[in-house]
């Protein structure tokens, strides 16, 4: 059987979502490692939990990249840990919702060529990031 394809764009915009997902998963797991305050206590198992989910999904994208023929980078998009807890979570807050503007784009994409299992792919992943996305931003409140 011929190997699947996708265009050149949506292989890049998976590239993109694999950036951020190997960017994310190392950012979280280092707020985790790196946090040490008793008021973020809560916080540091959350972080934990979350990166070990964004390290999924990009194994998850990179299968799919593969198998639509791209080659998945290796390079993440810029870590940014943060000096205090709040900091990391406004950051991490924003990185979740530039995720949900790329994973919508990547739905749109997908369902645009045709490509109903990325399409469905992604808005599994999207529900994920949006949960996140409510995560960070309630733990903010909290502070
Ligand atoms: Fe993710
Ligand atoms: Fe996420």
């Amino acid at each position: 059987m011929k190997g699947l394809t996708a265009s050149k764009e949506l292989l890049d915009l998976l590239n993109q979502a694999i950036a951020r997902e190997i960017q994310v998963s190392v950012q979280y797991l280092w707020q985790h490692v790196q946090w040490v305050g008793v008021k973020g206590f809560a916080v540091k198992d959350e972080l934990k939990k979350i990166a070990i989910a964004e390290m999924k999904h990009a194994e998850k994208i990179a299968e799919r990249l593969v198998s639509l023929g791209g080659r998945p980078t290796t390079k993440p998009s810029p870590i940014l840990v943060g000096e205090n807890l709040k900091e990391m979570l406004e950051t991490d807050r924003k990185d979740e919702e530039a995720a949900i503007v790329l994973y919508r784009k990547i739905v749109a994409v997908s369902r645009k060529e045709g490509d109903s299992v990325t399409e469905r792919m992604f808005q599994e992943i999207l529900a994920d990031e949006e949960d996140h996305y409510s995560t960070f931003a309630g733990l903010l409140e909290d502070l």
